[in-house]
């Protein structure tokens, strides 16, 4: 049966595949009108200029509507509602975490990784999807098509694992292994797949697919991924934002790597579901009724900033906790 265009109703064949290996490829939820206008009008951004390409909700309430009103927020709040996941008996629930933009050009990718702000207990399989967040990939092509990123597959990455795999599938892994990956800050592309202790991956498990104008990728950001490599000519734009269900509490935000909206879970609001407390952060798409109204917007607050202590300290806690999983993993394998 050939796919409906311009829908943003998820299948159950969708809910499968999402919900057994990961990620799901979701055709024509955008109108290419839409992402054509979405690439005019990013395209501009510098790529240096961090500030401007995370948190886009934050800057542009265009943006903000199409998030909070557009199919996007309608397929997260489906996501949460599925009866697969842990969220299923929660009443309609979706609410934007974070969005960036991504740039690829000139041979590039990055490494493998799970994300750090989004990925908030361990290496978790999709059902988390509390701690285990969705994020929705949009890649803006203004023509012809392009790689979709590239995800390791859950059910091969579990059937890998030879003693852990009762506790991978109970939400109960390390916040992740640590493998030949990364480096400090800088990503070392030149590894096909992650190289982790005690689990052997190879390039079978690596979920890809081609993507058209208007296609979105549905995955769990606590599975290993990296942006695919680039193939061009032109320079390649996605939009990646991350929704989470109204039960989701961030542990632990670390607030160096995204001093935005990390931000808004520290102090008097740390620790609580996001929603509660005073913070007008993280804005509903569900339920409807909280939903800012459209033109509205900007009662909500927009530029967030923590302060150097807090962001230093972020940052020596961070890299602590990297060092002491090394050694964890040093000599335990
Ligand atoms: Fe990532």
């Amino acid at each position: 049966m050939p796919e409906l265009r311009f829908t943003s109703t998820l299948t159950d064949r969708h809910r499968d595949e999402f919900f057994r290996d990961g990620a799901a490829l979701l055709k024509g939820v955008l109108k290419p009108e839409v992402v054509k206008k979405l690439h005019e009008q990013l395209l501009p951004i510098p790529e240096w200029d961090s500030e401007k390409r995370l948190n886009l909700w934050m800057q542009h309430d265009e943006i903000l509507d199409f998030y909070l009103f557009g199919p996007l927020g309608d397929i997260a709040r489906q996501v949460f509602q599925s009866p697969q996941a842990v969220t299923s008996l929660l009443p309609p629930t979706a609410q934007l975490q974070r969005d960036f933009i991504s740039t690829r050009s000139h041979n590039s990718t990055n490494g493998w990784h799970i994300d750090r702000t989004e990925c908030q207990i361990g290496d978790q399989p999709s059902k988390f999807l509390s701690t285990a967040l969705a994020r929705l990939s949009v890649p803006l092509i203004a023509e012809g098509r392009v790689r979709s990123t590239q995800v390791i597959n859950q059910s091969k990455y579990a059937a890998a694992m030879s003693e852990a795999r009762e506790e991978y599938f109970a939400g109960k892994s390390m916040y992740r292994r640590e493998g030949r990956f990364e480096r400090l800050f800088l990503w070392d592309p030149n590894i096909n797949v992650p190289v982790l202790p005690g689990l052997n991956l190879n390039e079978d498990m690596i979920m890809e697919t081609w993507m058209e104008p208007g296609d979105v990728v549905l995955f769990n950001t606590c599975l290993w991924h990296r942006s695919p490599p680039w193939v061009g000519p032109g320079l390649e734009l996605g939009l990646h934002p991350t929704f989470a269900p109204s039960n989701h509490i961030s542990h632990d935000p670390p607030m160096w790597s995204d001093t935005k909206a990390s931000w808004c879970l520290t102090d008097e609001l740390a620790g609580k579901t996001i929603g509660e407390g005073n913070s007008s952060c993280f804005p509903y798409a569900y339920p409807e009724d909280k939903r800012p109204k459209v033109g509205s917007t900007l009662t909500l607050k927009r530029r967030p900033i923590g302060l150097p202590r807090h962001l230093a300290f972020s940052w020596v806690s961070v890299q602590a906790r990297d060092m002491l999983r090394k050694l964890y993993f040093l000599y335990r394998g």
